[in-house]
Parts: structure tokens; C-alpha cells; sequence
């Protein structure tokens, strides 16, 4: 299941982060890859350890907690600190590959399992030709390239790629999410049940049913996190 966040980031953030990526220290993308995807992987990456990637990265981090949605669809329980990359010019392109299973922070030596993988827009769409997220799932193929400011959420297992950029630069946070429920079907079900509750709430108020359905969501939650 793709699930698209909209406005994740504010534009006042948005322009803050693209303040900071104006003299970011670019690296080749190779520094986080794993043996197949460096095969295929090229783009350019911020180093872990530079303090534009601190920054950007609390930038990230506040708007993800305050973000309901993402909240609702993830369950999060670990997020990998989100990395940065930019596709133009000689390095713009990133070939079909699986994310790897775990990522380990090299900072804080923390493992996370990538039940969900994360990208955030940073560039405006018309501002680049190329660029989708093509991301193949159970459902088929998703040609993904969104506003500015947008993120898309996807099963971490999905096969998917980076379309070459052949005009202009393509800037993108990247991140992973452990989730307090493992299974993509079991976090979908929650994801749905909690957005019908939602519906259910704006046009009746708390009424019972309501709040019941509640309760069951909390119920179903509760068998099914791991915390
Ligand atoms: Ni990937």
C-alpha cells in the first residue's frame, strides 16, 4: 500500500530546508549503499556527519511527529535519522533494488527493521524532467513524483527505483520506519479503521457506535503492537 502524506512540510520549512541544502557538502550516494544496490545506485548523498544533515534532520523529525497521518499510517516505533540526496546532472539515477532489511545509525549504533520506506519532495516537480519513484507492489506499478513538501510511505519489500533526472536537480529526504506492527496487512487494517473512525466522528460526533468502533481499534492495537 503506497499512502501519500501531503504538506508534510510547511512551506516556511520547506524554503528552510532548501537554504541549507544550497551549500550542502554533497558525497557520492555509495556511502550508505549495500553490495547490489551499489550496482545501480547513482546519486549524491549528505554525510551523516555533517551539520547541515543535523539540522535537516530535526527539521524532518518535528514535522513527522506532529503529522497525524504519518502517525495513523506508520505506527512508528524506530525512524531511522532521514538522509538527503540529490539526483542531477552525471549523477542522476538510482536502478531497481530492495532496501535493505536493517539499518543500523551509525551515529547513535541503533538498529531499525525497514517495514516502511520514506521519501520526502524537496524539489518543485516542474522544476526537473524524470525523477519518479517507481515503486512495483502487490497492487503493480507506481510511477510516484509529488509536490514539494509531500512524502510517500511503502512497504519496505517493495522492488523500486529513481528514474534518471534529465533536466534540472531532484532533492529528496529518504528515511525508514520500524513500525509497531510488522505486517503491512495488519498496519493497512488499522490505517483503514482508523480513518473510517475519522469519518464516522466528523459527521456523528462521539456517538456510541463511535465510540465503540474506538475501543475496537485500541483493542485490535493492543494484540498487535509491539512496543
Ligand atoms: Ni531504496
Amino acid at each position: 500500500m503506497l499512502i501519500e502524506i501531503p504538506e508534510l512540510l510547511s512551506s516556511e520549512t520547506l524554503q528552510h530546508c532548501r537554504d541549507v541544502l544550497a551549500d550542502a557538502p554533497w558525497a557520492d550516494g555509495l556511502i550508505t549503499a549495500g553490495t547490489q544496490s551499489a550496482q545501480v545506485k547513482n546519486n549524491r548523498q549528505l554525510p551523516e556527519q555533517s551539520k547541515q544533515c543535523q539540522v535537516l534532520r530535526n527539521l524532518i523529525a518535528d514535522a513527522l511527529n506532529r503529522n497525524a497521518l504519518f502517525l495513523s499510517a506508520a505506527l512508528p516505533k524506530r525512524i531511522f535519522p532521514p538522509l538527503f540526496n540529490c539526483y542531477e546532472g552525471d549523477h542522476n539515477a538510482f536502478g531497481n533494488h530492495i532496501d535493505n532489511a536493517v539499518r543500523q545509525c551509525p551515529i547513535s549504533g541503533q538498529r531499525v527493521r525497514t517495514d516502511l520506506s520514506a521519501t520526502v519532495f524537496l524539489s518543485d516537480p516542474d522544476s526537473y524532467d524524470g525523477g519518479e519513484l517507481v515503486i512495483e507492489d502487490t497492487y503493480g506499478r507506481h510511477a510516484v513524483k509529488l509536490a514539494a513538501g509531500d512524502m510517500v510511505l511503502y512497504p519496505g519489500s517493495s522492488l523500486h527505483r529513481v528514474e534518471p533526472v534529465t533536466r534540472g536537480t531532484r532533492l529528496a529526504s529518504f528515511f525508514w520506519i520500524e513500525s509497531m506492527t510488522r505486517e503491512t496487512e495488519r498496519r493497512r487494517l488499522l490505517f483503514e479503521m482508523d480513518m473510517a473512525i475519522l469519518q464516522i466522528r466528523t459527521i456523528q460526533g462521539d456517538s456510541e457506535p463511535a465510540v465503540n468502533l474506538t475501543g475496537c481499534y485500541h483493542n485490535l492495537l493492543r494484540m498487535w503492537a509491539e512496543v
